[in-house]
């Protein structure tokens, strides 16, 4: 019924371009659809203030939105990216919308920090650690999508660095932070249905026998996956909740690429409004992060605000643990002394110990909300605009702020 008369609606309203675009891609909108199905993008309001949050890559895209929606709740938000003066110009901006909204008290700083750089990122967590401040909320965020094959100074692919090694180590050693910080804290990794696209393949983590950009997108992201359930797993009974959300085809920086299906099909699809804008795309981390009935110490896989299943390469306990060990190797020059007693493989114990019992564990014994096949979701989000799977599960609890119906009538594609 809703999505008769909106279709009347758009008959009536939209220029043919528009209505073109609209069957072409986005039409009905995924929102429309959502909504359809009791589903909506939202998260409270939740009251932050004295609480701190890192998001790294906030000074841009969905980063940037989450950011500011977490200052306007009142936390202390710390800004981490590669440019301090791009981190500057960010708080600013949100300073700025802040004025427009009434929210005048906001306390935000940025730090420095290039994830490309594993000296840089050991130093960003020693600057936060010497701020003696709580952590309540860490935003792993940043991230580089399709890039040309290359290696990092620290010599390892350039997806598997940015996206999820440099934030492995961000996790790990602010975790003291974290446990040191009283009530409800967590930790939100940026997902992406892209995922289905990677590959477990200890053999090729950096791309020496073969690579292509979907593919190590999709495995830094598969990776993060794997980091959140076994980090979850180290974390019963902290008080930490380990989540990832993927937060759907968003217009960002993400589709700036340069290469072919990105500047002949992504950019100009973007560029006449498509996708979501970034407001809506920071909704599925900003719930994860502040929704208090989503303070479930469970590892949970979150799209359009929604749990979702994990896929079946992401649940498997020993490529987990094995993927652990490996990153523990790489970053054992980086890892402070406390750090890796307590985390390393060689001196950890209990997680190793449910490994090796688990002997070949596809899956099934690990948390209930993660394990499943997902092979059959449909290809990356950036690859294909409109691939963001439809959750399934039971829309989160709690009072809920809608800025799906706004935004929605924002990202109507421009006349
Ligand atoms: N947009 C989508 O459709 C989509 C879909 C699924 C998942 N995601 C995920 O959402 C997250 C945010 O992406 P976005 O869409 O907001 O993209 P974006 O606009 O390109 O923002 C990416 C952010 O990551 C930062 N970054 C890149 N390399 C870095 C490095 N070496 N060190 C520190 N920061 C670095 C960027 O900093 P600079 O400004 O300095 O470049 C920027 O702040 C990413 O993890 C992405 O994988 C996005």
């Amino acid at each position: 019924m809703i999505l008769r008369a909106r279709v009347l609606v758009s008959l009536v309203t939209l220029s043919p371009r528009q209505r073109v675009l609209r069957s072409f891609y986005n039409f009905p909108s995924r929102e429309a659809k959502l909504r359809a199905m009791g589903g909506r993008l939202s998260h409270p309001d939740a009251d932050l203030k004295d609480k701190v949050v890192i998001v790294t890559g906030g000074n841009t895209g969905i980063g940037y939105e989450t950011s500011k929606a977490l200052a306007f709740m009142g936390a202390h938000a710390i800004i981490a990216c590669r440019s301090t003066e791009k981190g500057q110009q960010a708080i600013d901006q949100i300073k700025e919308e802040g004025q427009a909204a009434g929210k005048t008290d906001l306390k935000l700083e940025c730090m420095k920090l290039d994830l490309s750089s594993l000296q840089s990122t050991k130093q960003f967590t020693e600057d936060f650690k010497q701020k003696n401040l709580p952590l309540q909320i860490l935003i792993c965020n940043a991230g580089i999508f399709c890039v040309p094959q290359g290696k990092t100074d620290d010599k390892l692919e350039r997806h598997f660095q940015v996206n999820y090694l440099g934030h492995f180590l961000i996790c790990l050693e602010l975790l003291p932070c974290m446990l040191n910080t009283d009530g409800d804290k967590r930790i939100v990794l940026l997902g992406s249905s892209a995922t289905s696209s990677g590959v477990w393949d200890p053999n090729n983590l950096h791309g020496d026998s073969g690579y292509s950009r979907l593919k190590f997108y999709g495995n830094s992201k598969l990776y993060m996956l794997m980091q959140m359930v076994a980090l979850q797993r180290r974390l019963k009974d902290s008080g930490i909740t380990v989540s990832t959300a993927d937060p759907g085809f968003t217009r960002s920086g993400m589709q700036q690429g340069d290469i072919g299906w990105m500047k002949i099909i992504a950019k100009p699809i973007v560029a006449m409004g498509a996708g979501r804008s970034p407001g809506q795309g920071a909704m599925t981390s900003i719930n994860a992060a502040v929704n208090p009935a989503l303070n479930t110490q469970q590892p949970v896989y979150y799209a359009n605000c929604k749990p979702i299943r994990i896929l079946r390469t992401a649940a498997n306990e020993q490529h987990q643990e094995e993927l652990w060990r490996i990153s523990c190797d790489l970053l054992k020059d980086y890892m402070s002394p406390e750090i890796w007693s307590k985390y390393s493989p060689s001196t950890e114990t209990a997680a190793t110990a449910a490994t090796q019992d688990s002997g070949n564990n596809d899956g099934k014994n690990d948390q209930p909300t993660t394990t499943s096949d997902n092979e059959d979701k449909p290809p990356s989000a950036e690859d294909k605009p409109a691939g963001d799977k439809p959750a399934e599960d039971k829309p989160p609890e709690g009072e809920q702020k809608d800025d799906t119906a706004d935004d929605t009538a924002k990202d109507k594609p421009a006349a």
